[in-house]
């Protein structure tokens, strides 16, 4: 038996570190601080379990392709709400079984090397998911790096003319894993204009957007025309609702049905007690805005600490600040020395190599565990 080669590059994407990091203390019976991974912990809201509990029939048919109207609905509503946009609720969304399937599935439906379509673009350090959904879809991956004093978000005007032509699609992720960095309104209607100006399909996973720290970052949904853009959204982390795997993809609408029918084949529709759990979500707005503010004051805590300590921080997320390590220490060094104190935090180079030199600490342990954590921060001297 042979794996294959795309299986073997793609096992390169991945934060498998974090969890063997996370096992190994367990194993050991050490306590441990998981700063690690980004989902929030909290409890479902008790009206969304009913709905999933109500759903469960004696006997349930294969899902529809295109999900419940009752969902599609839910999410239209959302984003009126949130956005003041009119999305057909028919011909512009299809939920999704989480973000990460349908972020992985994208570019199999769009790159084509026989006409010249081989490349995905994603941006690093960054969500592991894009580049290895690239390898496996045979593409040519374009990484494009993230640098602090370009504001994290990838340099346009860096991108050769031979590059944008061969573009099938171009990821971005605001606000940013790793970086907590947000877009502007500019930026996201610039690359889309590029995006109908030569062909490509610019994929917005904003997997993070409900959960910002101060204001509501930009979204690809108040874009003017979904031409040739689609949007990823996920309940995992405005829902704390991970396990559900519960997400949507909204905008072109040719894309939209060729996703369609791209999902009569992949078997990622959504159970009907997870859509109508997801019915009940999409259309409560306080579950965010609590986690919003718990996780906003275990920010500012774990803020306070590393700044104290000589972090630089950066970042306009709830969910991760994004700390540059003093000058002369590795992050890794830096995470090593945390992990061996019982705090798991995910250095930065696990996100590429772009990522060097920050520390990505997620906002997502309790409020005692976020207070111990600080403690220690605050014992490090570079
Ligand atoms: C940037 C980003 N996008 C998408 C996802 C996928 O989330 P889900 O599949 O739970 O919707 C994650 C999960 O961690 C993420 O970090």
């Amino acid at each position: 038996m042979q794996l294959s080669a795309r299986y073997r590059d793609a096992s390169r994407y991945s934060l498998g570190a974090l969890g063997e990091a996370r096992a190994a203390a367990r194993a050991a019976g050490r306590p441990l601080i998981d700063l690690g991974m980004g989902e929030p912990r909290e409890p479902v809201l008790e009206a969304v379990r009913e709905a999933a509990a109500a759903a469960l029939a004696p006997y349930l048919p294969y899902p529809r392709p295109g999900g419940t109207p009752e969902l599609r609905e839910a999410i239209a509503a959302w984003a009126h709400r949130r956005f003041g946009i009119e999305l057909d609720p028919e011909r512009e969304i299809i939920p999704t079984s989480g973000s990460k399937e349908a972020i992985f599935s994208l570019p199999q439906l769009l790159v084509d090397p026989a006409s010249g379509r081989d490349t995905v673009a994603a941006t690093v350090p960054g969500y592991p998911i894009p580049a290895a959904s690239a390898v496996y879809a045979g593409a040519r991956l374009l990484e494009l790096p993230l640098r602090e004093d370009h504001g994290f978000l990838p340099d346009l005007d860096a991108i050769a003319e031979d590059d944008w032509q061969r573009l099938a699609v171009f990821w971005l992720n605001y606000p940013n894993n790793p970086t907590g960095a947000v877009m502007d309104h500019d930026f996201v209607r610039a690359l889309a204009e590029r995006a109908r100006h030569y062909g490509f399909v610019l994929a917005s996973d904003e997997a993070y957007w409900e959960l910002w720290s101060e204001r509501p970052p930009a979204s690809a949904l108040e874009l003017e025309s979904f031409d040739n853009v689609l949007v990823f959204h996920s309940l995992s982390k405005r829902g704390s609702m991970p396990g559900y795997r519960s997400g949507f993809v909204a905008g072109d609408r040719e894309l939209i049905a060729a996703l369609r029918a791209f999902r009569l084949q992949t078997g990622t529709v959504p159970p009907a007690f997870v859509q109508a759990a997801a019915t009940v979500a999409w259309a409560d707005d306080a579950q965010p805005a609590r986690l919003r503010e718990l996780l906003g004051r275990r920010r500012a805590t774990l803020l306070a600490a590393l700044q104290d300590a000589g972090f630089r921080c950066t970042g306009a997320s709830a969910v991760f600040i994004w700390a540059a390590v003093p000058a002369g220490v590795r992050s890794a060094a830096v995470a090593d020395w945390l992990l061996e104190r019982g705090v798991l935090v995910a250095s930065g180079e696990l996100f590429g190599a772009a990522g060097d030199g920050y520390l990505r600490i997620a906002t997502v342990a309790t409020d005692a565990e976020v207070a111990a954590a600080a403690a220690v921060i605050r014992e490090f001297a570079p």
